[in-house]
């Protein structure tokens, strides 16, 4: 199953701090958590099974307790304390691994006792998982690694997280809702577009190295730029490097002093249930940081009854006989994207 392969966004990097977090992933019940911090830098993060080997409690229900010598999960139940990074490496031995049994102090755990431990990193603005280690001669390069977002490493740009959203549908569907530009006049008319307005164009679509890239898409919007006085119509740029994400550019124009990277970065916590953020960067807009997320809220709130209204919630790729949904010619990227999840072997959330 390539998705277990995949590194997925978990929780925000900013609503990790001392408490656990528990999160589903691909069906997994997942326990996050964060050590704590030195001189400013923000501490390390664990990604474990939310499952205590001892007699199965939720880790999630527990607390990170700091020592001298590292920190440790300890287990609502019976108290169990597992060690983080530097907690266990005295011993030598590997993250996860209980380092004390309150009940039984002179005990010395083996290395059966530990909790299950998966790797975890932070990257835009967020924690990242994976539950499998690759075989790196079947994954495309590009995948071994959280999709590159390059204008979260640019200081120049303005760099936010919205999100979470919470949504009961598949990520392959949101994925394709956000790829849609025809949807524009109809769901977000008088914001995004307009019913008066609803051609589009969809550009070029390829597929590379870096997965698909469509460039010179248009719609037309009633307001093509904050502070514009009418509409007119906009250019994007669109990628999708990654099964459950997708990055959108629109870069600053002649009149429009605006540009926009929006990234849709997906958990897929099962096969109808996704968990969203969008990590904007934005170069020359005037409006602060709650009102560009006040903006993605309420385009999101019109999406969401129509996204999950879709039925099958599962993307109809092909992949369990003859795909049931037709297409027009202003579906181009969505066709693309469904050949994309077919040929990497995506099974989670389409059909
Ligand atoms: S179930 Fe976790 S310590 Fe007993
Ligand atoms: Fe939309």
């Amino acid at each position: 199953m390539i998705e277990r392969e995949l590194w997925h966004p978990v929780v925000a990097s900013m609503h990790l701090r001392d408490e656990p977090v528990a999160v589903a992933l691909l069906g997994e019940s997942l326990v996050l958590w964060r050590e704590p911090g030195h001189d400013g830098a923000p501490g390390v993060v664990h990604a474990w099974a939310d499952r205590c080997p001892h007699r199965g409690a939720k880790l999630s229900l527990g607390r990170v307790l700091h020592h001298l010598h590292g920190s440790r999960l300890e287990c609502p139940y019976h108290g169990w304390q597992f060690g983080g990074d530097a907690a266990v490496a005295p011993t030598g031995a590997a993250c996860g691994r209980c380092v004390h049994v309150p009940a039984a102090p002179a005990f010395e755990p083996p290395a059966s006792h530990s909790a299950t431990v998966f790797e975890a990193l932070e990257r835009h603005g967020l924690v990242w998982v994976r539950l499998e280690r690759p075989d790196l001669s079947q994954l495309p390069a590009a995948l071994s690694q959280p999709p590159a977002f390059e204008p979260w490493s640019d200081p120049v740009w303005r760099q936010l997280i919205g999100g979470p959203y919470e949504v009961q549908t598949s990520a392959p569907r949101l994925v394709e809702n956000f790829l849609d530009l025809s949807h524009f006049g109809f769901v977000h008319e008088g914001w995004l577009g307009a019913r008066s307005h609803a051609q589009v164009e969809t550009g070029r679509v390829e597929e590379g190295a870096h997965g698909l890239q469509a460039n010179d898409c248009r719609a037309w919007q009633p307001r093509a730029y904050a502070g514009a006085s009418g509409g007119g119509w906009v250019a994007y740029r669109y990628t999708v490097p990654h099964p459950f994400a997708a990055i959108l550019r629109k870069d600053a124009a002649e009149g429009d002093p605006v540009s926009n990277a929006i990234a849709l970065f997906i958990r897929p916590d099962g096969p109808e249930a996704c968990t969203a953020w969008f990590a904007m960067a934005t170069l020359g807009d005037l409006s602060d940081d709650e009102e560009l997320r006040a903006f993605q809220d309420a385009v999101f709130a019109q999406d969401r009854p129509v996204v999950e209204s879709q039925q099958p919630k599962a993307l109809p790729i092909g992949r369990d006989g003859p795909a049931v949904e037709v297409h027009s010619p202003a579906d181009r990227m969505s066709a693309a994207y469904r050949r994309y999840l077919l040929r990497l072997g995506v099974t989670l959330g389409v059909c």
